[in-house]
């Protein structure tokens, strides 16, 4: 299928509606996702990105039914070599293997390490165009947003900025654009990708976003490579993406926990309720590892200005979830968080100083030594937590240091 976005423009990607796991079993896709790819008709004909290799074979067969046949296609243009954008590169090369494709010098590599094929590729650098005819597509290198490879381009007399992942978003929609959808569920997806993709490269967004205004470019849409078109004030997300990578954060507290018999969890319930009573104002929010979606909890650490830890010891460790969110959180390098631990024990009591010791490696500024119960805690235990709760809302009322942590 595709859509048509203006006279010169149309969309010819894939909307995959049943996604639910992305990268493997790494990311959630709980609304789907799509593979944009764009088809720009000027006296020649440009095809900017492709779509995942399970669809290559519908892609192709559509793109022939647009375009009249495949021979029509002058030029295609890979924005980056991930594979879901790439996949249907090898079934579209067997039919037009001539054909160039654009792309960065770290995209060639990318892309013969990939499909180990020896295509016609045409390296290209920021500044460099091609022309179709009345229009041109001008190349803007995008290193680390979110791979060496990636690039924008732009095209002049339609003024649409093509910015491959950034700007993007996993979400299937039966619309086009960003006036059409649900605007509290396209902020929760772009808020989620930006936290779980793009975090830790935030130094280089804020420098292209720089470099991006710096050009002056006018920009009707952004056309990225996932999810719904930007044409309803576009700059809305870049301007987003901007705050984002300042070391964004909200009011927020998040406690994140695992239990074996609740005694955590009791603790963890105690502890909100103390910094509830110290600051009135924060938003406060718990879950359990185990049982919640890892990239959702990633986006609330994203949005918050401290977290808290917690696991019962267990053989000299900590529990199986809580040691695989703080690996994920380690290695999306936030800045400027602060963090503690607190867990239960019976007789080594181990989990607090680990926990305490991977929040220190990931980044965070440890606000407190943390805070342990033996067994289950009793109402005097529970105060206690409830008193670490306040400790940590008054640790929490000061920004970090300006400095990097
Ligand atoms: Fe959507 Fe980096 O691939």
């Amino acid at each position: 299928m595709s859509y048509v976005i203006n006279e010169t423009v149309s969309w010819v990607g894939k909307k995959d509606w049943e996604l639910r796991k992305f990268h493997g079993e790494e990311y959630s896709t709980h609304r789907g996702s799509s593979y944009n790819s764009y088809l720009v008709r000027d006296t020649h004909t440009a095809l900017i990105d492709t779509v995942w290799a399970p669809f290559a074979d519908e892609f192709v067969d559509h793109l022939e039914q647009e375009t009249g046949g495949l021979e029509h296609i002058d030029f295609i243009i890979a924005n980056h070599a991930e594979s879901d954008h790439s996949g249907a590169l090898p079934a579209l090369m067997r039919k037009i293997p001539d054909k160039p494709i654009y792309c960065t010098a770290s995209a060639v590599k990318f892309l013969k390490g990939h499909y180990h094929q020896e295509w016609n590729f045409k390296v290209v650098k920021t500044g460099d165009s091609l022309s179709l005819g009345s229009r041109e597509l001008i190349f803007i290198e995008a290193p680390m947003l979110h791979w060496p490879d990636s690039m924008f381009c732009y095209l002049t007399g339609e003024q649409i900025l093509f910015s491959n992942d950034a700007f993007g978003h996993h979400l299937a929609s039966e619309h086009m654009f960003n006036d059409q959808v649900d605007r509290a569920e396209l902020y929760q997806e772009c808020i989620k990708y930006y936290a779980n993709i793009l975090t830790p490269f935030s130094r280089q967004a804020t420098r292209k976003i720089q470099d991006f205004v710096n050009l002056n470019l006018p920009v009707t849409m952004i056309c990225p490579a996932h999810g719904i078109i930007w044409r309803d004030d576009p700059l809305q997300i870049v301007n987003q993406y901007a705050a984002w990578a300042n070391d964004y954060q909200e009011n927020q507290i998040t406690l994140i926990y695992d239990t074996m018999w609740n005694s955590t969890r009791k603790m963890a319930e105690a502890i909100i309720e103390g910094i509830k009573i110290a600051d009135r104002e924060v938003t406060v929010k718990l879950y359990n590892a185990a049982r919640s979606d890892a990239n959702d909890i990633i986006t609330e650490v994203f949005k918050s200005k401290a977290i808290l830890v917690g696991s019962p010891t267990i053989n000299h460790g900590i529990l199986s979830s809580v040691a695989a969110i703080l690996e994920e959180i380690k290695g999306l390098s936030f800045k400027k968080k602060k963090a503690a631990a607190f867990g239960s024990y019976g007789w080594s009591g181990e989990s607090v100083k680990l926990i305490s010791g991977r929040l220190a490696e990931a980044g965070f500024a440890i606000i407190s030594e943390g805070h342990k119960t033996l067994w289950n805690p009793d109402s005097q235990s529970l105060d206690n937590c409830v008193n670490f709760g306040k400790s940590i809302a008054e640790a929490c009322l000061e920004p970090v240091e300006a400095k990097e942590v």
